[in-house]
């Protein structure tokens, strides 16, 4: 079958071990079930993976995404959930320390079939395209549980994301506007800015601007480089939500700041099945969608990841199987 799959880790050109080609059909082990892919979109995740995080080469070669959507083999429309956990594994799926994600230790979802749990596939309802249901497990999923499981957010509060057109950052946007929160969003560039500002951003920043007033809680995604600003952003007593780096990990702590405003450092990860069906009917009922910045045929996969590489993000990046 055609997958996109990671052949080689190269940590400073990720790209190079980027491979589209044929792999075989997966194998279905007891109690696991096969989709048929009919969209999957891409994450930072599988960049990382590229690059050899969360993924060593001893697991090579590997059929990277983590998310689809497609038909199972009972021909129900479904979305597969991404997190795999231990078979002896009760309670939030988060917290296993076992877990995974698709294309860590199982193949994943860049392919014709992906194999998964049965317990991990949810449905698919009619209102949601492909592409659409494609984008919720993992970026979407995210932003749900940081701004409103791990965040506990209420409406009417302020709260900053720092980054404007990514994955994560785009549905941060959409769903904490949809749920009556005040979202403030910086972008790097003038156009970043103003697709924050379509997506329903209250107001949009420079990155490490000085903003009119302290927020409530601050999203962050990607740490070194906006980690003392939004530290700073924070009125005594927020708190900030991270699921993510992308620019690195050793910032300056920041530890002064944070026990004298007596501020929180909240990590969130991923979301749970339960969390991914509330986030798709809270998309149903709000109307709200996911913004895809590109679909692109999984045969022309690179050229996804090439635009991820470079920043060029509007939103999702979808890779479309017919
Ligand atoms: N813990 C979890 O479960 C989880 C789940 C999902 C994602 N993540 C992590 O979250 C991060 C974002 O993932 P994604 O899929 O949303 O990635 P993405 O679509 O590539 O988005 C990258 C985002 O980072 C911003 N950014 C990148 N480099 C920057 C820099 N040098 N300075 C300022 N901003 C920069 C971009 O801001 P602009 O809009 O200004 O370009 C953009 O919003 C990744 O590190 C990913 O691994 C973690």
């Amino acid at each position: 079958m055609l997958a996109v799959y990671a052949s080689a880790i190269n940590r400073d050109d990720p790209l190079s071990g980027l491979t589209v080609g044929e792999r075989p059909e997966p194998e279905i082990p007891d109690g696991w079930t096969a989709i048929t892919v009919r969209a999957a979109s891409l994450n930072h995740h599988d960049l990382w993976s590229l690059r050899g995080v969360g993924l060593p080469e001893d697991r090579l070669p590997m059929i990277l995404g983590c998310d689809a959507a497609g038909i199972d083999a009972d021909g129900n429309e479904v979305i597969a959930h991404s997190v795999i956990n231990d078979p002896s594994w009760h309670g939030d799926e988060t917290l296993d320390p076992r877990r995974s994600l698709l294309s860590e230790r199982y193949q994943g979802t860049f392919a014709d079939k992906v194999a998964v749990p049965r317990w991990n596939l949810v449905p698919k309802p009619p209102e949601l395209s492909f592409e659409e249901a494609s984008c919720l497990p993992t970026a979407w999923l995210t932003a749900y549980r940081m701004l409103f499981t791990r965040g506990a957010l209420s409406p009417g509060s302020t709260v900053l994301v720092q980054g404007a057109t990514g994955g994560v950052a785009t549905a941060l946007t959409v769903l904490g506007t949809a749920a009556g929160i005040r979202m403030w969003v910086t972008g790097r560039s003038e156009e970043k800015r103003a697709h924050a500002l379509e997506l329903g951003a209250d107001q949009v920043f420079e990155p490490g601007a000085r903003l009119p007033e302290r927020v409530d809680a601050v999203m962050e995604t990607i740490g070194q480089a906006t980690w003392a600003h939004s530290i700073r952003a924070l009125k005594p007593g927020g708190k900030i939500v991270i699921s993510g780096a992308t620019t690195g990990d050793a910032p300056p702590a920041e530890l002064t700041r944070i026990f004298f405003l007596q501020l929180s450092v909240i990590g969130s990860t991923m979301g749970t099945r339960e969390e991914l069906g509330r986030l798709i009917r809270m998309c149903i009922d709000k109307g709200v969608r996911p913004a895809i910045s590109r679909t692109v045929p999984l045969s022309d996969a690179r050229q996804g990841f090439e635009a991820m590489l470079r920043g060029e993000t509007a939103g999702k990046i979808v890779l479309t199987n017919s």
